[in-house]
């Protein structure tokens, strides 16, 4: 039997400035962007729901107060929906919602990069692992990534990335790990390297943003210093803590879309509105009318002549 501390708590850390998608970012955070009709926020807080997690710790900077009303309680909005009897939208806002005491919101007072967003969340955290998701990836699977490295936490303790298959020559862009033997659904991980020089990675396995993290974590980046971009990186404190605490690797085998890029983002759009049974026929005759019409680089004269 593990008597391993349970993953109670969850990080999501919103406080970067998004600035691939401006100017839709300008004064909408990305996180708040739609992929179908939910924030792309909502997708990964429900992946940690769905995971146990009972605590939403959402690490925040400048103008990003409308992700704290998005999960809060639009007393009037509920009471015009009830007036005008719509019970579904009713219950949908309700299940999205944290109970009270639920969700903690924190600020990064600068975006001094992820390490430091994390360390942020220190003292709601406090002494027990936790899960941290990049809320850029959203995911589909049967079974959610997060559920599974909870299991995989569960047998072994220690700390979990998961990982995914990149294209070999793309290994220079990621957190890429060297992967050893087999444990439970999982594996142990004998080495880490942040965005390696082509042709040097141990694997194509690259970090997928879903991790569950031991809290000493903070005592290391509470000194860790700025690395790559000038920024305090998460993963040059996981390579300090992993000289003294195990790491666990998942293989996720799903579908993940990286909302932090435009095509990302637009590729989670399709998916998402092909996997809803009152959405799925008609999204496909557009996308099909649309393949079939439009020629690849066919540009609207207006455009052409802003060149
Ligand atoms: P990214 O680097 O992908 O996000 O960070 P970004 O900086 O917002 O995006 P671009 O590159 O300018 O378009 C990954 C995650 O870490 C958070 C981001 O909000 C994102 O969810 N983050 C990053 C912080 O919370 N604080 C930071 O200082 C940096």
């Amino acid at each position: 039997m593990s008597t391993q501390k349970p993953v109670r708590k969850a990080v999501f850390p919103v406080a970067g400035l998004g600035t691939r998608f401006l100017p839709a970012t300008k004064a909408v955070p990305k996180e708040m962007l739609t992929v179908v009709d939910r924030p792309v926020i909502q997708y990964v807080v429900d992946e940690a729901r769905e995971a146990g997690v009972e605590h939403f710790v959402f690490v925040t900077g400048r103008n990003k107060s409308v992700i704290e009303d998005h999960f809060d309680l639009q007393v009037e909005l509920n009471d015009t929906l009830r007036k005008r009897g719509k019970t579904v939208e009713i219950r949908q806002l309700e299940e999205l919602q944290p109970k009270p005491g639920q969700a903690s919101f924190t600020r990064q007072q600068a975006p001094l990069g992820l390490g430091h967003a994390v360390w942020c969340a220190r003292d709601i955290i406090g002494d027990e692992p936790f899960a941290l998701l990049l809320p850029d990836m959203i995911m589909q699977s049967p079974k959610s990534c997060l559920s599974s490295m909870v299991e995989l936490h569960s047998k072994t303790g220690g700390n979990v990335l998961g990982v995914e298959e990149c294209k070999p020559e793309d290994t220079h862009k990621y957190g890429i790990i060297d992967r050893g033997d087999k444990v439970g659904n999982g594996f142990i991980i004998n080495d880490m390297v942040e965005k390696p020089p082509q042709g040097s990675a141990p694997s194509n396995l690259y970090l997928n943003g879903r991790y569950i993290l031991q809290p000493k974590i903070f005592d290391i980046l509470e000194h860790q210093k700025s690395g790559a971009g000038g920024e305090i990186q998460l993963t040059d404190a996981m390579l300090r803590l992993a000289e003294t605490e195990d790491f666990y690797g998942f293989h996720f085998k799903g579908r993940t879309f990286d909302c932090g890029s435009k095509e990302g983002f637009i590729a989670a759009n399709v998916a998402f509105s092909l996997w809803r049974p009152d959405m799925a026929d008609n999204v496909r005759h557009e996308i099909e009318k649309l393949l079939s019409e439009v020629k690849p680089f066919e540009r609207r004269q207006s455009d052409r002549r802003e060149q």
